[in-house]
């Protein structure tokens, strides 16, 4: 095993950095590892116009410290009769990289979502045509499919479909969680990309409930058995270019996921890099963490790889449990937990 390992600085294809206090929070933990990120759009209420996403863009900036170089990359929040006028200005004008589909009501800040493809195809054919990538929230939410079974039937039912409906269109596959959304991403090479987070690669379903219920551990698509983990974990170890990173970091509050109804989202930004070293290194696939980290996303998106270095050392992972998030209520002290796997991490950033 290697006592260091340098490679290019990676970029996070996935990321909520939410806004206002949590976002001067937050922002500053992605920025240390990462050179770019893919700015999820679920803010209340979403990102929609390329004006507000020009100013949440500056916000993002301004919360960075002015010693961090990190480019912001936004995302247009897809709604039912999203505007391809509005989707085209904002590609033409440098600020949309790609659109985000939530299904309505899948996830968190997801009430505007979209409620049937028929509702977005227009939107679709522009971005079709402008080469502007869909990045999917892969779950139906018919209430009638078991919540494990949420991103297989999505696959079947809404993925499939889409792809025939719209054969030129690039999609990125987000935060796959099962063997079933590996092996679809797989069957569409060229087109499609996956991404795949820290925590799915280092827990399954079991931790959620490990001695009691456990908030920390619930995110959404929620961890499947561990088949899907293995499944998640030969993907981003294999070299294979359609899988990257994207740690899909989505901090809350303790307060609101340690409650009768806690809200989905893992907070892995202080410790993503050396939770993916260590994954990478209990597959014997150091050496190929950089394709996934920092290379395979820059080449679905069109992007140049970062020139800049950055340098891994094998030490015992040295995170913070908590970060404050001051200024969020007047009087109350408000923590956010960081993510940490129930297994030893042996890597420092
Ligand atoms: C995300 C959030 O909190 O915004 N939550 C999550 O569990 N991943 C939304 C999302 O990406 O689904
Ligand atoms: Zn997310």
């Amino acid at each position: 095993m290697p006592s260091t390992l340098t490679l290019r600085r990676p970029d996070d294809w996935h990321v909520h950095l939410r806004d206002g206090a949590m976002l001067k929070a937050c922002a500053v933990h992605t920025a240390r590892q990462f050179a770019r990120a893919i700015i999820m759009p679920n803010l209340v209420p979403p990102v929609t116009k390329v004006a507000e996403a020009v100013a949440y863009r500056d916000r993002i900036r301004a919360a960075v410290p002015a010693d961090l170089k990190f480019e912001p990359l936004m995302t247009c929040y897809l709604t039912d009769g999203a505007d391809p006028a509005e989707l085209l200005r904002g590609k033409n004008e440098g600020v949309w990289v790609a659109a985000k589909l939530y299904p309505a009501h899948a996830t968190t800040n997801s009430a505007h979502g979209v409620t049937s493809m028929d509702r977005v195809a227009k939107g679709l054919e522009a971005m079709e045509k402008a080469g502007m990538p869909l990045l999917v929230h892969g779950e139906v939410t018919d209430p009638e499919v078991d919540i494990f079974d949420r991103e297989a039937v999505f696959l079947d039912k809404t993925l499939a479909p889409l792809l025939k409906r719209h054969p030129g269109l690039k999609i990125v596959l987000e935060h796959i969680t099962t063997r079933e959304g590996v092996a679809f991403v797989e069957a569409n090479p060229g087109r499609m990309g996956g991404t795949i987070t820290p925590h799915h690669l280092s827990y399954n379903r079991n931790a959620i409930f490990k001695g009691g219920i456990r908030p920390h551990f619930y995110c959404l698509p929620i961890a499947k058995r561990e088949e899907h983990r293995l499944a998640l974990r030969r993907a981003a170890t294999s070299g294979g270019a359609q899988f990257f990173l994207g740690t899909d970091t989505a901090p809350h509050t303790a307060d609101t996921k340690e409650c009768a109804c806690g809200c989905a989202g893992v907070f892995n930004a202080p410790v993503a890099m050396q939770v993916y070293a260590q994954v990478f290194a209990e597959e014997n696939a150091l050496d190929r963490l950089e394709a996934f980290a920092s290379l395979n996303g820059p080449r679905f998106y069109g992007l140049p790889a970062n020139e800049e270095r950055v340098m891994l050392r094998a030490a015992a992972l040295d995170a913070p449990e908590s970060v404050d998030v001051p200024g969020l209520a007047a009087g109350l002290a408000k923590t956010i937990t960081v993510f940490r796997p129930d297994t030893p991490v042996g890597w420092s950033f």
